[in-house]
């Protein structure tokens, strides 16, 4: 499923320019290059030119001529690790798998036929790949799938062959159904968030949908899920009541979706006797797609609502979407750009945090004791569609950008750790901002999926303020914070600090104060790679892979270089 990379020219005359900019900022370049009286420019630019052919020339000869590393500049944080804050929730870690192009058949689903090694159907390299992850939660089946998506097509013996009219029209086989996919949620080892259809279905569908998975009792459909293979009832965490129901979900006034919400949330029940105390079933209502007017009064209207809710109604959630796309439709490319686009798309993905802050306000409002989640089910960048591939299958790559994008995005949720308690990214496999993609027998983790990885260590940490003044990357009119960091307590009781390095041209010496905890020592990973577009491919899957990273600890300050456009996880003991 992954394009052909750059050919071998372009490449070329990437590095070429590369060369020719790093050299620009050595010691060495700026040295051959004082120039006697004051020449025009014309003459300089030819000057340079002449020196720059010299000097490539030399350093191919005598390497140690090679352009110095860079100087790094310095930047202090500070952390107390007594001082600690809200649980940075491991659902924050959870995933989006929609009956969209390939992320879940191929993705996940092959078949028990398939030659490709699976279990009862599904990919066994896939699923070894998110258990490395601790994948939470997935949501499923949609998206704008779950709105036309009926449940009983997915089940039995004999499955019924429909469409998938939102994306591409395609054949929708219906192999994977409930049960497939909470075999595979079982064979990951994380919880699932059901959408269910409020858009193109009625409120009796979905609970018995919900009857179907949770029932204990031997009621006709609960016999119909033994017979199906699965006499235990399966928990349902999470229930999405409908999905972006002020658009493809049924273009719902805030009135009619309200309405349509106290019936969801009546009716659909879950039986589970495991879930009536504990672990009980969360509601998430559909919230809003943006922070412009009609969004703000969507919040508004669900919120007021709920402030005076009554005990036949209720919800835990509410969802928020929100995607780094910068302008619709996606046009920007996932694979083959340059610095521009890096610091345009950055730029972009941090307007997550006023968003959150303007929905969080008036969340406060109507619910200051924070009862209700912010869930943000889908989110990450939205590219065009890599060339040749289905357009409506939004297949994507991953590059260094989208783990520097991912790593912001989770600081920004852990920074609201207190109302923000979920979220998503979409999607999981083969589709937009994904961890892993697929190509037949192929499989390739992509940088994304490394970032998720080094951040296990704070899901369900307690999340540390760390001060610091992160200084400025600035790149045409774009500037940018340089860094970004976030701290916590893990379960483990290590103190955990993620320090990220926009800048993807100068390195950053980072010496940070613990307080709260002897320092002692400090391990740590990092992940970068030599362009701000590089990637995993299949043939070579460890382009952008975290690497260990020396920190140095002494007298309670850790010190450490980061590279240029990196991110860095380290663990304090
Ligand atoms: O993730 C792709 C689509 O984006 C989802 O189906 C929809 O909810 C959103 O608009």
């Amino acid at each position: 499923m992954v394009a052909a990379r750059p050919s071998k020219a372009e490449v070329f005359r990437k590095c070429g320019k590369r060369l020719r900019d790093r050299t620009a900022e050595s010691g060495i370049f700026l040295a051959l290059t004082r120039l006697p009286e004051r020449p025009t420019r014309i003459a300089v630019r030819r000057d340079f030119s002449a020196i720059f052919r010299l000097i490539l020339a030399l350093t191919m000869i005598f390497p140690a001529l090679a352009p110095r590393a860079l100087a790094a500049d310095k930047v202090e944080l500070s952390v107390d690790a007594s001082k600690t804050g809200a649980k940075i929730d491991r659902n924050l870690f959870g995933q989006f798998a929609e009956h969209l192009g390939h992320g879940i058949y191929d993705g996940i689903w092959v078949g028990p036929d398939s030659p490709i090694p699976n279990t009862r159907g599904i990919r066994n390299d896939v699923v070894a790949a998110l258990r490395e992850i601790r994948v939470p939660n997935v949501r499923w089946p949609g998206g704008c799938f779950a709105d036309e998506y009926h449940w009983r097509k997915g089940i039995g013996s004999s499955r019924a062959v429909t469409l998938n009219p939102n994306w591409g029209g395609v054949i929708e086989p219906n192999t994977f159904g409930t049960n497939e996919f909470m075999d595979f949620l079982d064979q990951i080892g994380a919880q699932a968030y059901i959408s269910v259809n409020v858009g193109s279905g009625i409120p009796r569908e979905a609970a018995e949908w919900l009857e179907y998975m949770t029932a204990a009792q031997p009621t006709t459909l609960a016999t119909k899920r033994a017979a199906d293979g699965h006499p235990a009832p399966y928990q349902v965490r999470f229930l999405g009541i409908g999905n972006e129901s002020w658009d493809c979900g049924g273009n719902m006034t805030p009135d009619y979706y309200l309405s349509q919400l106290k019936i969801y949330s009546r009716f659909v029940r879950n039986y589970n006797p495991a879930q009536q105390d504990k672990k009980q079933m969360l509601k998430i209502a559909v919230g809003p797609g943006g922070g412009e007017p009609r969004w703000t009064e969507w919040t508004e209207a669900i919120m007021k609502a709920y402030q005076h809710h009554t005990w036949s109604w209720d919800m835990n959630g509410l969802s928020m979407h929100s995607y780094t796309v910068v302008k619709w439709p996606p046009s920007y490319t996932s694979e083959g750009f340059g610095e521009t686009e890096y610091a345009q798309i950055l730029k972009s993905t941090l307007d997550m945090n006023d968003l959150i802050n303007k929905h969080s306000a008036i969340m406060d409002k109507y619910d200051p004791d924070k009862n209700v989640a912010l869930v943000i089910d889908e989110w990450g960048a939205w590219y065009a569609p890599l060339p040749g591939s289905h357009p409506g299958f939004l297949l994507q790559q991953n590059s260094l950008r989208d783990a520097v994008l991912a790593a912001l995005n989770l600081n920004i949720f852990a920074r609201h750790a207190d109302r923000v308690r979920m979220a998503n990214i979409a999607q999981m496999i083969n589709v937009l901002q994904s961890m892993i993609l697929t190509d037949k027998e192929k499989m390739v983790r992509t940088p994304t999926y490394y970032v998720y990885k080094m951040y296990v260590p704070f899901q369900d940490a307690s999340f540390v303020p760390v001060s610091f003044d992160a200084g400025a990357y600035t790149h045409g009119d774009i500037t940018l914070p340089r860094v970004d960091a976030i701290a916590a307590k893990g379960k483990d009781g290590k103190l955990w600090l993620e320090i990220t390095n926009i800048d993807p041209n100068q390195p950053v010496e980072i010496e940070a104060s613990v307080a709260g905890i002897a320092a002692k020592s400090a391990t740590g990973e990092t992940l970068t790679a030599p362009r701000v577009d590089s990637i995993n491919t299949f043939d070579a899957p460890n382009s952008v892979v975290p690497e260990p990273i020396a920190v140095k600890v002494q007298g309670g300050k850790l010190s450490l270089k980061l590279e240029p456009k990196s991110i860095t996880v380290i663990s304090v003991e």
